[in-house]
């Protein structure tokens, strides 16, 4: 009976538990939906999830049919924001889990370690907090387990061993500490092994030496020490060892090739490693990259590395490495010239003792890259050197070459680095430098190079920095240096210069250092230097200079140190230098200045020895050793008096300036009627509603590249191939039409090369419509939110920079001041070359010259909306700089003001606020920086102070803000931090 009832039974229960599984795979799946706050995806799956349909056609869901159990689901890269339901649990069939790419949260939940079946887990690059549960290590048929780029900490349990089936470990980029547990070695079936960029220490474990089938391991960024466990060398299927940026100590086996046959790419550098490079290194034929720089090796770099048909990249610096026999050639160049692949080889700072031979004019023609500064090289440069007709850069800095610069360097027509500083290099500076046409760095400073610096060299203009300090050049300055545009350096101090200073100078304004100091200059300072207002560290000290200090001077906002000392200047210190505000260093000791010494700005903080030695300079605050003003009481009054004449005055100037200059305004705009340019003609040209009609293929879906509260934009594509961006305005919306009114007007005036341009407008009284440049490369939020698209930190910070730029010219280029109001991501166009682009004067304002604020009505984005906007609708530009400080930090964060994870308390502004200044690192978008990448510690401090700039942009009361043009300075400024660092020579 009970048999024939349970026969009975049987079906219905297994009918029944099928139907329920369905119902609660789909429960669970809509607790997961539910627990999703937000994300640019989010509304996918709020459509696609539904309840109507089987979860087998719901996206990211696979089924195995029949019965229709839930296999994998995967989410990826939805920009998804959630904590995980521990429902996730019950998903009992899962064999593949991929929530990679997100920003769920909080703890992994405990009853993930439900899911027997799991044999792929991947939560790679989300925000997962806490310790990997204990439990998760049962899950024995897991093969694949991602959890790197999280928040994950504690550490890496012994259990890990249980994971027999494991594959692919990716732990990296979390906060793991304590050391590898020895139970990894257990792990019998991993073949990829990353724990990089965590907090790990103590040794490897020798137990590693057991996984035989290990192909890459990657542990570097950690504080590893003790030796690289010798087994490791004998796992014949390594591919990749990267362990770099640890403590390893110890020495590399003299038989680490003999059984690495696959091995592509050894890193190892910045550990404590000693000992040889063993010659065994080139049994491991397959060998591409090379890394052991900052290291202690000793001895001779091996011949047998020549051996290597596919070496790529070489990289020995900064050890001990020596040559065969000293000073003689260096035979392990010869050797390398066999390797037809070398690109980049760098064995500077090594002391090496020998010469160049000839044979290194043999080298491949793939070489790029030839560093080999100090390392105490004698005799001279061959001329052989000149064979090298693809190498881009060559370093022999700090060497004890003698002879000259060999002539034939002018076949190297590749070269764009060429350092040759501080050697006994003598002669005059080769013409055929000239010829250089790609020739960025010249570094011929402290050699006993003679003679004039020729004419030519304003053709280079390629040039970015020439350094020619030290030497004993002896003519005149050739006028053309200053036509050297983009020049960011120029050092040509402690040579025997003479003659006067250009006043010719229009060109170079991106310079950011110049050094003429300690030559035999004698003329005035030119006024024309004002304009070089980038210009940050400028030295003229010890010359012959006469006459005063130009009051234009006070225009190069970007000075950081002026050294005028020890020259015979003479006058008064102006008063504009107090506009200096970042100048710290300011030095006149030993001129024949007189009068009183500014007291404002940064002239607080300088310290009385600076202005040393001059004829009548006197001191309204109390410095020793310099003169204290007399008079004081009358002078005061004086001053009084004088400030109500000029007050007086400037108003009368300021009326008559301001009549002549809409006078001339209009006299301008008469000529520009009268003669209009082609350009002007192009602008005027107006297109009608079908032909519009016809390059947006009738408005259609397929050309809709966007759309706003007010118009939409379609790309249009004209027949001659030409294509434009058309804005559609939308006219039942009462603001379209004034918005359309408004954009018009504004970007009619407007003219700035990081505004978008109009081409045209197209309006009768049911059309409106303005005809954009069209921007190829969509919006900064499509850059920071989509699949697939990626900027690097260079390429944000160089669209942020456009950005302050424009809105720079916004505020205080024009006439009025123009406020935007409505900065987001979504307004940034990027334009084919990745120059970032304004767009978007539907609401923008135009202040008149009483009004620094107005009162409007509220239509800005939330999230990006300064305060005082949100609450009482005051407009100033403090509401620009606002925005900007937010979209900064989202650039930088990758995450969105908006994001559910602010709200009440915290913002994304108090979240980033109490993370700086020490833990950048967990703010920081985090496809920005990776692990075992180059400079790590400098793009974090970069980031950091981006952050503190935007913190600086977003302070509540807007009075307090910064204005945009010291906001595009200190950007600048810190644009060149990170330029001077990743142009090192780290990376291969
Ligand atoms: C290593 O390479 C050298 C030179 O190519 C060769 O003579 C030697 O037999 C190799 N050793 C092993 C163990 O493969
Ligand atoms: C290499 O340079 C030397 C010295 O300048 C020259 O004699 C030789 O012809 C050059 N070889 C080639 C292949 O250009």
């Amino acid at each position: 009976m009970a048999i024939a009832s349970w026969l009975f039974l049987a079906p219905l229960i297994m009918c029944w538990s099928t139907s329920f599984a369905i119902t609660s795979e789909q429960s669970t799946l809509l607790a997961l939906k539910s627990h999703i706050i937000k994300g640019n995806s989010h509304h996918i799956l709020a459509q696609n999830w539904s309840e109507t349909a089987s979860i087998c056609t719901w996206m990211g869901v696979t089924c195995a049919s029949p019965p229709d159990r839930v296999t994998a689901l995967n989410i990826s890269n939805m920009e998804l924001t959630a904590t995980l339901p521990s429902l996730l649990g019950n998903l009992s069939s899962l064999v593949s889990l991929d929530l990679s790419n997100n920003n769920f949260y909080g703890d992994l939940p405990e009853d993930l370690s439900n899911l027997p079946r799991l044999r792929a887990l991947n939560l790679y690059n989300n925000s997962f907090t806490g310790f990997i549960p204990l439990s998760f290590f049962n899950l024995s048929n897991l093969q694949t387990l991602i959890v790197a780029s999280n928040l994950l900490r504690g550490n890496i349990p012994q259990q890990i061993g249980n994971l027999s089936n494991l594959k692919e470990f990716y732990g990296g980029v979390n906060r793991f500490s304590g050391s590898i547990p020895t139970g990894i070695g257990r792990l019998r079936m991993l073949q990829y092994l990353y724990l990089g960029s965590n907090m790990l220490q103590g040794p490897i474990p020798e137990e590693i030496s057991t996984l035989e089938n290990l192909q890459e391991i990657g542990l570097s960024n950690n504080s590893l020490s003790g030796p690289i466990p010798v087994g490791m060398f004998n796992i014949s299927t390594l591919r990749i060892i990267s362990m770099i940026m640890n403590n390893l100590s110890g020495t590399l086996p003299s038989t680490m090739g003999h059984n690495l046959p696959n091995l592509e790419y050894l890193s190892l550098y910045m550990n404590n490693l000693s000992g040889r490079i063993p010659d065994s290194i080139s049994n491991s034929t397959k060998l591409f990259q090379i890394t052991l720089q900052r290291n202690k090796l000793s001895g001779s770099i091996p011949h047998s590395l020549g051996n290597l048909k596919l070496l790529d990249c070489l990289h020995l610096f900064g050890n001990q490495l020596t040559n065969d026999a000293p000073d003689q050639d260096l035979t392990f160049l010869t050797s390398l010239t066999n390797c037809p692949k070398l690109r980049d080889l760098i064995v500077s700072y090594n002391p090496l003792r020998g010469r160049l031979p000839p044979s290194i004019g043999n080298f491949s023609t793939s070489l790029r890259r030839l560093y080999i500064s100090g390392c105490m090289l004698i005799g001279e440069i061959p001329d052989h050197i000149g064979n090298l007709t693809d190498l881009n850069n060559l370093d022999l800095t700090d060497n004890d070459l003698s002879g000259f610069v060999p002539t034939t360097i002018r076949g190297m027509l590749r070269l764009q680095g060429l350092s040759l500083s501080k050697n006994k290099l003598q002669g005059p500076l080769p013409d055929n430098l000239c010829d250089m046409p790609e020739l960025s760095h010249l570094k011929l400073g402290q050699t006993l190079i003679s003679g004039p610096i020729p004419n030519c060299i304003g053709n280079v203009t390629s040039l970015r920095m020439l350094h020619l300090n030290s030497n004993r050049l002896n003519s005149t300055l050739p006028w053309s240096i200053w036509s050297l545009k983009d020049l960011l350096e120029l050092d040509l101090s402690s040579n025997s210069l003479i003659g006067n200073l250009s006043q010719q100078i229009e060109d170079m304004k991106v310079a950011t250092y110049i050094n003429l100091s300690k030559n035999g200059f004698t003329s005035t300072i030119p006024d024309a230097y004002g304009s070089m207002n980038n210009l940050m560290i400028f030295s003229l000290a010890s010359n012959e200079l006469q006459g005063s200090i130009p009051q234009s001077l006070g225009k190069m906002i970007s000075l950081v140190s002026l050294d005028l000392s020890d020259n015979a200047l003479s006058g008064e210190i102006p008063r504009a230098l107090e506009n200096l505000q970042f100048l710290t260093y300011f030095n006149v000791s030993f001129n024949k200045l007189c009068g009183e010494i500014p007291s404002g700005g940064p002239f607080k903080n300088f310290s009385y020895s600076l202005f040393a030695s001059n004829e009548g300079l006197c001191s309204a605050l109390d410095f020793p050793c310099v003169d204290r003003c007399k008079n004081k009481k009358k002078k005061n009054g004086r001053r009084i008096r004088f400030v109500v004449i000029v007050s007086v005055t400037v108003g009368a100037l300021l009326i008559t300036s301001f009549s002549v200059l809409s006078w001339t305004t209009r006299r301008r705009r008469r000529r520009a009627s009268e003669l209009p340019s082609s350009h002007d003609i192009k602008v005027m040209e107006r297109f009608s509603y079908q032909e519009l009609k016809q390059a947006t293929d009738d408005f259609s879906e397929g050309n809709l590249l966007g759309s706003g509260s007010f118009a939409s934009v379609y790309l249009a594509n004209f027949d001659d191939g030409i294509h434009f961006a058309v804005k559609v305005f939308d006219l039942v919306r009462e603001y379209g039409c004034r918005s359309f009114e408004r954009e018009c007007y504004m970007l009619s005036k407007l003219r700035h090369r990081n505004l978008t341009k109009v081409i045209s407008a197209c309006s009768n009284h049911d059309f409106k419509a303005l005809l954009l440049e069209y921007m190829q490369n969509g919006s900064l939020e499509d850059w920071l939110y989509c699949d697939g698209l990626f900027l690097d930190i260079m390429q944000r910070i160089n669209v942020m920079i456009d950005v302050a730029s424009a809105l720079e010219y916004l505020h205080h280029g024009c006439v009025k001041p123009v406020i935007h109001c409505d900065l987001k991501p979504s307004n940034v166009l990027l334009d084919k070359d990745m120059v970032g682009h304004i767009t978007d004067f539907g609401i923008t304002k135009l202040l008149g010259e009483e009004d620094s604020v107005v009162h409007t009505q509220t239509l800005a984005t939330l999230g990006y909306m300064a305060p005082e906007y949100g609450n009482e609708g005051v407009v100033s530009s403090a509401c620009d700089v606002y925005s900007y400080g937010i979209l900064l930090m989202e650039t930088f964060t990758r995450k969105q003001p908006t994001d559910d994870m602010f709200g009440g308390e915290l913002s994304l502004r108090s979240w980033i606020d109490a993370m700086l200044p020490n833990a950048v690192n967990q703010i920081v978008d985090s496809t920005l920086m990776r692990e075992e990448e180059e400079h790590y510690t400098e793009k974090m401090q970069c980031v950091s102070s981006i952050f503190a700039l935007a913190m600086a942009c977003t302070v509540q009361s807007p009075k307090d803000r910064m204005n945009m043009k010291y906001v595009l300075t200190a950007l600048e400024k810190i644009k060149l931090r990170i330029i001077s660092t990743l142009g090192s020579i780290e990376g291969c």
